[in-house]
């Protein structure tokens, strides 16, 4: 049997930084616990600009829909603020959700205990937290049709537009009772039912997927009371099911839960291929961060924690995805820390190679 594909798109930014760390894990991988992948790498976001006039190549687009799962560093840059919408990179990487149709978006959000003291909010209310937002990624807002800027009469409007259709609104929220079934049995919907009518449908649909999973319970919340209750008291969550825009802004919150951008993993699956395995690409929640790319500075731990989540949803291997989290574990829990990381007194930051050598080594540890 041929080994498992990889497409790796490193992106702009810290993305090639992080991608290279995870690159000497699946080498690792390869090496050591004979889990080779056949890895082939290409240009995305403003590096395929650069390249080829465009945020994402026809032929990238191709390989992307073949492999077994992509794994994405980050786009964009403000080298590329001033390029028209239509090839901004973060095009790119909505085209692969759109045309990969990767409806499902997993965003974990972990508090590992060594970090707990490094969060914005009170040590209780973080630690031993553990979540799982379900984001829709492929329509709503981000992809709803009116949109553009447009005249009326003397001045110009600008129009997107909130679409969902129900089984959209099916199908995300059976991934969301799917993986509450095999963790803490909880789904918590959110939208804002109370304003819009795409939220009422949202709300329907869900009420009524729920009866498919009576173990199930389901609880419905206003997106703008969830952002508070996430911050309140984040623990009384499981698995929370919501839109695109919602989904982004309360990941993004969550992020800050667990100390720090660098720490957040993501999965965004798609139908079964033909192998049984969801179309699948792996991405960090984080951005390129202009603000220390090129520096060594940037924490790979976010995206190190995709590709665990690439060996558990896309591989079957679980027991190797749980050895790279314990890895991670052990090594914040020995003090290792990127700058995102620091507060403390006296702790001096490790590199993003720095990163990647301790947690290499923390694998050969597990052996
Ligand atoms: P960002 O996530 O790039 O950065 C926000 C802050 O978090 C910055 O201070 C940054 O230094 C820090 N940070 C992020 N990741 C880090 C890491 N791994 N280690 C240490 N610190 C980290 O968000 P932004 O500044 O709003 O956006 C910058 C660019 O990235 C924009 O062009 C935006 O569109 C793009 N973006 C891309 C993605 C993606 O590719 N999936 C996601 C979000 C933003
Ligand atoms: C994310 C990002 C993207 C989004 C951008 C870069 C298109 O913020 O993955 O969270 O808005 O979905
Ligand atoms: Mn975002």
């Amino acid at each position: 049997m041929s080994n498992p594909s990889l497409l790796i798109l490193p992106g702009d930014g810290i993305g090639p930084e992080v991608m290279a760390e995870v690159r000497r894990i699946i080498d690792w991988y390869g090496d050591k616990r004979g889990l080779a992948f056949d890895v082939s790498e290409d240009l995305v976001g403003g590096a395929a600009y650069d390249a080829h006039g465009t945020p994402l190549h026809d032929d990238t687009m191709a390989k992307a829909q073949e492999v077994d799962a992509v794994l994405l560093g980050a786009v964009g840059g403000p080298k590329y603020d001033v390029l028209d919408f239509s090839v901004k990179p973060e095009r790119g990487l909505l085209r692969l959700r759109k045309e990969m149709d990767l409806y499902s978006n997993l965003r974990p959000a972990q508090c590992f205990d060594a970090l707990a003291d490094f969060s914005s909010l009170k040590k209780d209310v973080v630690a031993g937290l553990d979540i799982m937002i379900v984001r829709e990624l492929t329509s709503g807002v981000y992809f709803g049709e009116p949109r553009g800027i447009f005249e009326e009469g003397n001045e110009r409007v600008g129009i997107n537009t909130q679409r969902y259709t129900e089984s959209e609104i099916d199908r995300v929220a059976r991934s969301a009772f799917e993986l509450a079934m095999r963790r803490g049995k909880k789904v918590c919907s959110m939208e804002k039912a109370n304003v819009m009518e795409s939220g009422i449908l949202w709300r329907e649909v869900v009420t009524e997927v729920g009866k498919d999973y009576p173990e199930v319970e389901l609880s419905h919340m206003y997106a703008d009371a969830g952002a508070m209750q996430l911050c309140r008291w984040p623990k009384q969550f499981d698995v929370i099911v919501t839109d695109n825009l919602f989904g982004d802004l309360l990941s993004d919150a969550a992020a800050m839960l667990t100390g720090s951008l660098g720490m957040l993993p993501s999965a965004s699956l798609g139908a079964p291929m033909e192998n049984g395995r969801p179309k699948a690409l792996y991405e960090p929640v984080h951005g390129s961060a202009p603000d220390i790319a090129g520096q060594g500075k940037a924490n790979p731990i976010a995206c190190i924690l995709s590709f665990a989540m690439a060996l558990r949803y896309s591989f079957d291997q679980g027991a190797e995805a749980e050895r790279l989290e314990k890895a991670i574990e052990t090594v914040l829990a020995d003090g290792v820390r990127t700058a995102d990381l620091l507060g403390e007194e006296g702790v001096t930051p490790v590199s993003t190679s720095g990163m990647g050598d301790a947690i290499l080594a923390a694998l050969d540890a597990s052996l």
